[in-house]
């Protein structure tokens, strides 16, 4: 019997190869939760999960593209089989979007970051949903971003999607409330992962350059958002939903 503060429960984590994903399927393992990591990258999904089993938790890869709706429902499907009816959905996949003013943005790039940012958490919560209402209930947890609230040039479709899937969290909701069903967005500021290394050409710059617009000095760690994630994914969190948890440093209090 596994302890933990989410003993019992399954957890579904999309983008779980690398950064803030990978981090937060480690620690809903360490709590005990059986882990899918489901990711577009599937052999970095294989490693993520086999570092949990290598850690002493449970965890299998699923290669899965969230802009198609049957690859979702069949990871969802497969997690169910493997491990159990998901009672935890941290939809969290995001792509790389170049940053550019509206008027210089390529549509192909606005697409993009709306088929994998938006409609990807769409399908990821439309197919997870099914698995928890059979789990008698369940916790969504869409990755957002501080740019949900506040804007920034040059990141037009990045704040886009982000700032809609606040809306889409708290419409699941009201959707699912009496079937027990939370939904809340996580709002990372910035967070050193493969993504501002992406964006700023290296960690360091990144570091230097952007962890001073956040009033703690720094950026985030991956593990910082992930204790977050934990606590939306496990019953201490259970007056919680349709909410926005910000975990950006203060960047959003200026
Ligand atoms: N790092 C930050 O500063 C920051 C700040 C605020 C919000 N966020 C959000 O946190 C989430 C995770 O970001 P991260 O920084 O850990 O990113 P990351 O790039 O380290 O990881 C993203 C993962 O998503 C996977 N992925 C990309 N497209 C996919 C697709 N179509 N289907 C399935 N998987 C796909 C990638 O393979 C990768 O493993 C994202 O939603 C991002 O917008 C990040």
């Amino acid at each position: 019997m596994s302890t933990g503060r989410l003993a019992g429960k399954v957890a579904a984590v999309t983008g779980a190869a690398s950064g803030i994903g990978l981090a937060s399927a480690r620690a809903f393992a360490a709590e005990g939760a059986g882990v899918a990591c489901l990711d577009l990258d599937g052999a970095a999904a294989e490693v993520a999960a086999a570092g949990i089993v290598e850690a002493g938790g449970r965890a299998i890869a699923v290669a899965c593209d969230v802009r198609d709706g049957e690859q979702v429902e069949a990871a969802m499907t497969q997690t169910a089989v493997r491990l159990g009816p998901p009672s935890v959905a941290m939809c969290n996949a995001a792509a790389f979007t170049p940053s550019h003013r509206i008027v210089d943005l390529a549509e192909a790039d606005w697409q993009q970051a709306l088929a994998v940012n938006l409609t990807g958490v769409f399908l990821s919560c439309k197919h997870a949903i099914p698995h928890m209402l059979a789990a008698g209930g369940g916790s969504i947890i869409i990755t957002a971003s501080q740019f949900a609230r506040v804007a920034k040039a040059e990141r037009g479709a990045y704040c886009t999607t982000k700032g809609a899937l606040l809306q889409l969290a708290k419409v699941i909701a009201l959707e699912h409330a009496e079937e027990n069903i939370r939904a809340n967005t996580l709002s990372p500021g910035g967070v050193a992962t493969d993504r501002l290394a992406w964006q700023f050409g290296d960690l360091e710059t990144a570091e230097r350059e952007w962890g001073p617009a956040h009033p703690v000095g720094r950026l985030g760690r991956p593990e910082e958002i992930a204790k977050a994630a934990v606590y939306l994914a496990s019953d201490e969190s259970s007056f919680m939903t349709g909410a926005d948890l910000l975990v950006d440093g203060g960047y959003a209090a200026r």
